[in-house]
C-alpha cells in the first residue's frame, strides 16, 4: 500500500494528481549516487522520464548529469541546474534550431544517431564557430526482451548508427570540420529486468565496437551504455528500488575495473518511476449483469501507459485500506472517464469493497506519467504534490 501520511489532506486536493514520494525518491537517488563513485561510472538522468521543475533541480544538485531528447529537454537541464557540460543530446530528428540552442549553451555531447545529422551538427557548429562534441549512437542489435514498443537496440531501427554504416560514418566524420568525437552510446530499450543477459550482451558488443573504431584510428574516449533498467510494476513495496547494483556490477564485469574509457549511463524510469503515483477517487461503481466498474476520475490522458502499451500498473483503494480494513474483496473492472474503449486501467482486478468517493491510488506512476499527459477531452492537467519538500 502506498505510504500516505498525508491521506486527509488527499481528501481535501482535488483529484486526479500525481503524488511523489520524496522520501524515497531521495533513498534512490543517494543509493545510485554512491553506486555510480564506486563503480565509477557516470550517470545521466534521461530527463524523458519526469521533468518536473522539483525533481530536475533535486537530481541536478546531487551532481548528475541529464539525458535529453529535445532542446527544450536541454534547455530546461541547464536551466535547472545540470552542468551543460555533463548534459547529452540524442534524438533522431534534432532540428537545426535546436542544435544551435544546444551549441550555444555548451552541452557535453551529441548522440549522433545518422551520418545526415552529423553532417548538419558540423555545418552549424561551423557557423557558430563553435566545435560540437559528438559521440555515436551504436544500434547494437541486442534484444533487450521487452515490450516491443520500448525496444530500440535492434537493426534496423529508426535509432543509432548500425554496423554496416560504421566506414560511411568514419569518412563523414573525417571531413567534419568543427566536431571532436568524444566516443559511443547506446541504448536497447526500457523497462530491462534480464539485467545480467541483457546489458552482458550490450557491454561486450559495444566494447568489440569500441576496439573496431580505434583500429580504425578513431579514439574512443566515453562509451554510454544507455538506460532501460526495469523496476517491479507488480510489487512495488516488496522491490520499491531497482537492481541497481548488479546493474553496475554486470557493466563492470565486461570493462573491468581498469577499463581505459569513461563508462556512462541514462536511466529514467529506474530513478523516479516507483516514487510516483497517480491518486485518483471513484466517481461511480457501476453494477453490469457480469461484472462491476469502478469508474475513477484519472484518465487516460493523466497516465498513458495502459491504454498505449497495455501496461500494468498496481491499482490500490486506499480508502478501504486505511479506514475500513475488514472489506471484502470483489473483482472489478476500473476505468477511466475519457470517451475511448482503451482508457481501462485494469480488468477484474481484485480490490476491497468499493465505493463512490474512495481514493485509488495507480502505483509507480513517477516515470513516462505526468510527462507523457494531455488535455485530451479538454480535462485539466493532474498536478504534482510531494510528501515533503524536495
Ligand atoms: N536513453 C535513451 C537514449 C532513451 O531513449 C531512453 C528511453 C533512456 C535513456 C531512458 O530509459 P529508461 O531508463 O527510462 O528505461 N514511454 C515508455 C518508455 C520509453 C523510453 C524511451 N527511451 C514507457 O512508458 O514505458
Amino acid at each position: 500500500m502506498i505510504k500516505f501520511s498525508a491521506l486527509t489532506s488527499a481528501e481535501t486536493i482535488r483529484t486526479p494528481f500525481y503524488y511523489y514520494d520524496v522520501e524515497l525518491l531521495k533513498k534512490t537517488l543517494s543509493l545510485v549516487k554512491s553506486l555510480s563513485k564506486q563503480y565509477d561510472i557516470d550517470c545521466h538522468y534521461a530527463v524523458k522520464a519526469n521533468a518536473e521543475p522539483q525533481i530536475l533541480s533535486y537530481i541536478s544538485s546531487l551532481g548528475f548529469g541529464a539525458d535529453c531528447v529535445s532542446g527544450n529537454e536541454v534547455s530546461a537541464s541547464v536551466n535547472y541546474g545540470f552542468s551543460p557540460e555533463t548534459v547529452m543530446f540524442a534524438g533522431v530528428g534534432k532540428t537545426d534550431e535546436e542544435i544551435r540552442t544546444a551549441l550555444s549553451l555548451g552541452i557535453g555531447c551529441f548522440n549522433v544517431e545518422s551520418v545526415p545529422e552529423l553532417e548538419a551538427i558540423d555545418a552549424i557548429a561551423t557557423e557558430m564557430n563553435r566545435i560540437a562534441p559528438v559521440a555515436f549512437r551504436i544500434n547494437p542489435d541486442v534484444d533487450a526482451h521487452t515490450h516491443k514498443k520500448v525496444t530500440t537496440g535492434l537493426n534496423e531501427n529508426k535509432f543509432g548508427i548500425s554496423d554496416y554504416e560504421f566506414e560511411s560514418a568514419i569518412a563523414a566524420l573525417k571531413k567534419c570540420k568543427s566536431v571532436e568525437f568524444k566516443g559511443l552510446q547506446c541504448h536497447v530499450g526500457s523497462q530491462i529486468l534480464d539485467v545480467e543477459e541483457v546489458y552482458e550482451l550490450e557491454c561486450q558488443k559495444m566494447k568489440e565496437f569500441a576496439e573496431w573504431f580505434e583500429q580504425k584510428g578513431i579514439e574512443v574516449e566515453n562509451i554510454d551504455l544507455g538506460g532501460g533498467l526495469g523496476i517491479d510494476y507488480e510489487d512495488p513495496d516488496a522491490n520499491p528500488i531497482a537492481d541497481f547494483e548488479q546493474w553496475f556490477k554486470t557493466i563492470r564485469k565486461v570493462f573491468g575495473t581498469e577499463s581505459k574509457y569513461r563508462l556512462h549511463v541514462e536511466p529514467g524510469r529506474s530513478l523516479v518511476a516507483s516514487c510516483g503515483s497517480l491518486i485518483s477517487r471513484v466517481v461511480y461503481v457501476k453494477q453490469g449483469r457480469q461484472k462491476a466498474f469502478a469508474i475513477i476520475d484519472a484518465g487516460m490522458n493523466d497516465l498513458i501507459r495502459p491504454a498505449l502499451y497495455g501496461s500494468y500498473h498496481k491499482i490500490e483503494n486506499m480508502s478501504a485500506y486505511w479506514q475500513r480494513k475488514d472489506s471484502n474483496m470483489k473483482k472489478y473492472d476500473v476505468v477511466g472517464p475519457i470517451c475511448e474503449s482503451s482508457d481501462v486501467w485494469g480488468e477484474g482486478r481484485a480490490l476491497p469493497d468499493t465505493v463512490r468517493g474512495d481514493l485509488i491510488a495507480l502505483r509507480c506512476a513517477g516515470a513516462y506519467g505526468q510527462v507523457m499527459s494531455s488535455r485530451y477531452n479538454l480535462r485539466d492537467l493532474a498536478p504534482a504534490v510531494y510528501s515533503e519538500e524536495l
